[in-house]
């Protein structure tokens, strides 16, 4: 199993943005805290972060043509704006899990809306860092469920 781990704008910052939202471990120790885990499960990684909408819809279609099966992916805050991120998951139809640091649905007004989610087979919020590997979870189980 080959998974890619997308991760949107300001992301790279972590342990350093806000820490009371979103924690005090940075980008590096999220990364490692994934490949170890997905490394035990023998299962290959392949991580991208971008601040810019066009990489991600483009990492996005590079996970089909180079055959992942799945997509763990924070849009950060193109979670609520960017349609061409839904619509670049709808175009691949590969299994993707949205994910979220904090609990976005006890946010401000304009994080209630996810145009991501819709082609999403699961959303995770509020676990922080941990809910990436919540999201690898959902991804195995989705796995197993289709064979
Ligand atoms: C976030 C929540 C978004 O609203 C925000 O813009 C982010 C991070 C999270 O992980 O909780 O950048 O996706």
């Amino acid at each position: 199993m080959k998974l890619m781990i997308l991760n949107g704008p300001n992301l790279n910052l972590l342990g350093i943005r806000e820490p009371d939202h979103y924690g005090k471990e940075t980008y590096a120790d999220l990364l490692h805290k994934i490949k170890t885990y997905c490394d035990e499960k023998g299962i290959d990684t392949d991580f991208y972060q971008s601040n810019h909408e066009g990489d991600l819809v483009d990492a996005i279609h590079r996970a089909y043509f180079e055959q992942f099966d799945g997509i763990v992916i924070n849009p950060g805050a193109y979670t609520h704006t960017s349609i061409a991120l839904l619509d670049a998951v709808k175009s691949t139809s590969l299994p993707t899990v949205e994910v979220h640091i904090s609990k976005v649905e006890e946010r401000e007004d304009f994080r209630q809306v996810s145009y991501i989610r819709a082609a999403c087979i699961a959303t995770i919020t509020g676990l922080g860092t941990d809910g990436y590997l919540r999201g690898v979870d959902a991804l195995i189980a989705h796995a197993k469920e289709a064979s």
